[in-house]
């Protein structure tokens, strides 16, 4: 699989990037929830530096995805209508943001609180402010309410590629499968 991307397919790179960050983001906040439950123990401070940890992985992974994006060629679009086009478009951009802006919410929630940070009990990272309990609600809210808001804008993400392959039938899905075998385009180009 050519790690580059082509005017039909997104090259390896770029799918091994949008799969390993979207099962670490995924994962994360679903381990956001589940810790948020738990009762006070040891465990849920070591749940708490691993979900710190993969977030800050998901941050730095958006570094190398951002960089690489320059570098590479993204395929055109499959024909769709011009809203469909603009829609999808839109939604990639936001999804990008909120990939920046959740991480460095919790970075920033970590640090009013007063909260060490390490990575994966590896090395610490500084704090990005300073403790500040007058600040430590709204940071808390940001940081959640982000998660909700990529919910619902990965709702349409999803949905958006499901229709492209069920009802569609184009290789809008395919194409950002690793290994999987493209449809016949309507001008008969599998590439
Ligand atoms: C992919 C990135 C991330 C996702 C999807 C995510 C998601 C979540 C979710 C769903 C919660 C539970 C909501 C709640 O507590 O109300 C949570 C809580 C939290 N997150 Fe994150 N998070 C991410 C990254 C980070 C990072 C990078 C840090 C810190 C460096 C962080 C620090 C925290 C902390 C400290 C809490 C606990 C809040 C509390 O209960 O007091 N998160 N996160
Ligand atoms: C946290 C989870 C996810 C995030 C943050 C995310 C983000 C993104 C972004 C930013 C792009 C645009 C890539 C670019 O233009 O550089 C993209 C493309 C794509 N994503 Fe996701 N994604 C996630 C999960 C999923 C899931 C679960 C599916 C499948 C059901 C999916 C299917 C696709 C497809 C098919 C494309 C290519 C669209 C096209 O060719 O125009 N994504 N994703």
């Amino acid at each position: 699989m050519p790690l580059k991307g082509t005017d039909t397919r997104w090259g390896g790179m770029a799918k091994a990037l949008h799969w390993l960050m979207a099962i670490a983001i995924i994962g994360n906040g679903v381990l956001g929830w589940i810790m948020h439950e738990m009762a006070p123990s040891m465990d849920k401070l070591n749940t708490y530096a691993i979900h710190k940890s993969i977030g800050l992985t998901v941050l730095a992974l958006l570094l190398v995805r951002i960089s690489w994006k320059l570098l590479d060629k993204r395929p055109a679009d499959e024909p769709m209508p011009r809203w469909q086009r603009i829609a999808a478009h839109a939604t990639h951009g936001v999804l990008y943001l909120l990939m920046l802006l959740i991480p460095l919410s919790g970075w920033f929630y970590n640090s009013v609180r007063g909260y060490p940070l390490q990575w994966f009990k590896w090395f610490n990272l500084p704090a990005l402010a300073g403790k500040n309990e007058g600040l430590v609600e709204l940071a808390h809210l940001a940081h959640e309410s982000l998660v909700w808001v990529l919910v619902g804008v990965l709702a349409a993400h999803v949905g958006g590629a499901l229709m492209h392959h069920f009802r569609e039938r184009d290789n809008t899905l395919l194409r950002m499968i690793p290994m999987a075998r493209l449809r016949q385009s309507s001008n008969g180009d599998t590439k």
